[in-house]
């Protein structure tokens, strides 16, 4: 199978005319079919048929359109100057940046009011949605650079990436998926599916990672403000404060001190059920998700067992060689 790697090199060559040139069904031959017998298949968000876009994995997006069409459209989407982007693996903390964006954007510590997902472009049923908004417009993403709209990069969209130790970020996807999956799927058989990259519809969180990685340095003047995770649970204020400047908004550390307070995980959690979502969203869970489950650095003690995290252990390893791409914080 073709590299993510080179996947960005194919998106970031040619902005025009990309789309006419992608043949989306040449690259399928290695991808296997769904097998609905497989713990890791979730039939509402499996890949068809092993397609690729611009290289890269088509999830099936809860939708109305079909999972090509919509990643054509989100491709194609006309972008501002004033965006903002969150891109991150999933699981890594969107909820918790995308609500604190929706502060220092407002200027006012009021909950949106509604889950992110409703301008999470993978999950928008009608991105014409998207230019009713009002500017800047805070969207998000967990889908690789090459899927995302060209306009980010013409545009030089600000991009905010949030990063996540990998054992808690499997942890908290293990926790996320496993309401919807079969009895087959135990944390065990989580872990075994994770390194081979074919669980659900990403591939594992060093793909993600090295092909931000691959962007950035394929993009050196692209605005990019990482966040970790476990930096934002540190020292929230801080890290708030760097970003409303990224942003171009700085606030004062009186008002960063009071976002902090608002998007406290106790806050949020109490918040969620109140919160609008989205029909594709709806549609997709048989019951509301769960998202503010313990948001805490290093749960994965509690999961792991010895043997399961020294496997888990050989799987970095190989990934280090490789190279991180990003280096995540703690011990892992
Ligand atoms: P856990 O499952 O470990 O609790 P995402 O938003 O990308 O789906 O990430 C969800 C994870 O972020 C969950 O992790 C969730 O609890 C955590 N999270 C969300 N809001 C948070 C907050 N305000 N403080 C700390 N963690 C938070």
């Amino acid at each position: 199978m073709t590299s993510v790697i080179e996947a960005i090199g194919v998106a970031n060559q040619d902005t025009n005319g990309l789309l006419e040139k992608t043949n989306p069904k040449s690259d399928t031959a290695e991808l296997p079919a769904p097998d609905p017998n497989n713990p890791f298949y979730f039939p509402a968000l499996t890949l068809p048929s092993g397609l690729l876009f611009n290289r890269v994995r088509v999830m099936k997006c809860p939708v109305k359109d079909d999972p090509m069409t919509h990643l054509k459209k989100i491709y194609d989407l006309p972008m501002r100057d004033d965006d903002i982007i969150i891109t991150a693996y999933p699981k890594c903390g969107t909820h918790w940046v995308a609500e604190i964006l929706h502060m220092l954007t407002s200027g006012a510590t009021e909950f949106s009011g509604r889950t992110k997902e409703y301008t999470m472009l993978e999950f928008c049923n009608d991105l014409r949605f998207l230019a009713t908004l009002s500017s800047p417009r805070l969207l998000n993403s967990h889908l690789y650079m090459a899927q995302l709209p060209r306009g980010i990069v013409v545009k030089k969209v600000k991009i905010i990436h949030v990063i996540r130790n990998p054992k808690d970020t499997a942890v908290s996807m293990y926790h996320h998926l496993k309401h919807q999956a079969s009895e087959q799927f135990t944390f065990d058989n989580f872990l075994k599916g994770y390194p081979c990259g074919d669980y659900f519809v990403f591939s594992h969180q060093f793909d993600y990672l090295r092909q931000m990685a691959e962007f950035e340095k394929s993009h050196p003047d692209h605005p990019i403000m990482h966040i970790h995770y476990e930096d934002l649970k540190q020292d929230p204020a801080n890290i708030i404060k760097e970003l409303s400047q990224f942003i171009g908004t700085p606030a004062s550390d009186d008002f960063c001190q009071r976002v902090a307070a608002a998007c406290g995980f106790s806050n949020m959690r109490k918040e969620d059920p109140t919160r609008e979502i989205p029909e594709s969203l709806r549609n997709l869970m048989k019951k509301r998700m769960e998202v503010y489950r313990k948001g805490v650095v290093g749960d994965w003690k509690n999961h792991f067992t010895v043997a399961q995290s020294e496997a888990f252990d050989e799987f970095l390893a190989e990934q280090k060689q490789k190279g991180f791409g990003f280096t995540p914080r703690g011990e892992f």
